[in-house]
């Protein structure tokens, strides 16, 4: 006898499959990250990010304006800090008149319904291209997480809605959620990047906010001494809830197609919302791959986005954002 199951029925045609289909995706899944750079009329593309761009704040304008009418309703900022105002401990990121408290105040001006989140790290303002203060050679944990709290409040005074620390500090969501209790900020949150990958996803970020680390004698050239090392699972899942514990409202997984498997295990195991970055290189090699007619661009696109949300993420941070959005609408 035939099986009573006959899977191939509910994928005889679109309409059914469209019935019942598990993961769907809208404008509401993302977070769009964004590029600032000082200057005026600046619209730069990034040469390893296809058609994405570092805007200057009046440029920005209209840019915030153009996701939000596609129903894009949150952004990450970032900043390219200019060479001179590098050091090794970060001055410039507590400027109340700096690059990053201009952009969030530019934002909140041209959508005041957008929510703005802000990367908070120290690696953009370092000469050195780290996450961390160094001295001796050494990655000095706490002196970098009071100072990483100290950037989340000069944040949180020029409108922010959420920081987002993004350096794997240990104990620095405490640090920060008790900065911000202290000074008011009760209602500023944190997205934490808990479980960040020491990995090479992010190249093409590196070039476009100039961060890369440097190379020089007693400095590690890489971030392996506070990123996570992508042979582990466990400790994804410890470093998460610690920094539920301290204080996270919301949690990630960093890079996001090769950590699927982290991304399920995190979402299984906490209570707060999941984000998934898909990062620089992940957006890179899409690219070049359909620049060369070797794959199809949109399709690999909303593959990746809906693999995502099937693995759990409930907030995903994408360079294709606008464009998976101006897809759907077609
Ligand atoms: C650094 C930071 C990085 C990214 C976001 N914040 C790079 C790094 O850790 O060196 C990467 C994002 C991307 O590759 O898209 N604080």
């Amino acid at each position: 006898m035939y099986p009573l199951q006959r899977n191939r029925r509910l994928r005889t045609n679109a309409a059914t499959r469209a019935l019942v289909r598990e993961t769907t995706i809208t404008p509401n899944d993302f977070l769009v990250p964004l590029f600032v750079v000082e200057g005026q009329d600046i619209k730069d593309e990034i040469p390893s990010m296809p058609n994405y761009f570092r805007y200057s704040l009046d440029l920005l304008v209209a840019e915030v304006k153009s996701l939000w009418q596609l129903g894009l309703k949150s952004v990450l900022l970032f900043v390219k800090v200019p060479d001179n105002l590098k050091d090794n401990k970060g001055e410039e990121a507590l400027n109340p008149n700096g690059l990053m408290q201009r952009a969030i105040k530019t934002v909140k001006n041209a959508c005041p319904d957008m929510l703005v989140m802000t990367d908070v790290a120290l690696d953009p303002y370092s000469i050195y291209g780290h996450d961390g203060i160094i001295e001796n050679g050494v990655i000095k944990n706490d002196a970098t997480a009071t100072f990483l709290a100290n950037m989340s409040i000069s944040h949180a005074k020029a409108g922010a809605d959420i920081v987002a620390p993004s350096d794997m500090m240990d104990g620095r969501i405490l640090t920060i959620r008790e900065a911000l209790e202290n000074n008011g900020y009760t209602n500023t949150g944190i997205m934490s990047y808990s479980a960040k990958y020491a990995s090479a996803f992010y190249g093409p970020f590196r070039d476009a906010l100039d961060s890369a680390p440097v190379d020089k004698i007693n400095i590690p050239k890489d971030k392996k001494t506070y990123q996570m090392d992508y042979g582990n699972r466990l400790e994804a899942l410890k470093e998460t809830e610690m920094d539920i514990d301290e204080g996270a409202d919301i949690v990630m997984v960093k890079p996001g197609i090769s950590y699927l498997d982290i991304l399920r295990d995190i979402k299984n195991n906490v209570n707060v919302p999941v984000a998934v970055y898909q990062v620089s290189g992940e957006y890179a090699m899409i690219k070049a791959a359909a620049e060369k007619g070797w794959l199809d661009h949109d399709q690999i696109m909303l593959e990746t986005i809906t693999a995502f949300k099937r693995a759990g993420a409930d907030i995903i941070a994408s360079y294709f954002a606008k464009d998976v959005v101006k897809l759907l609408n077609t």
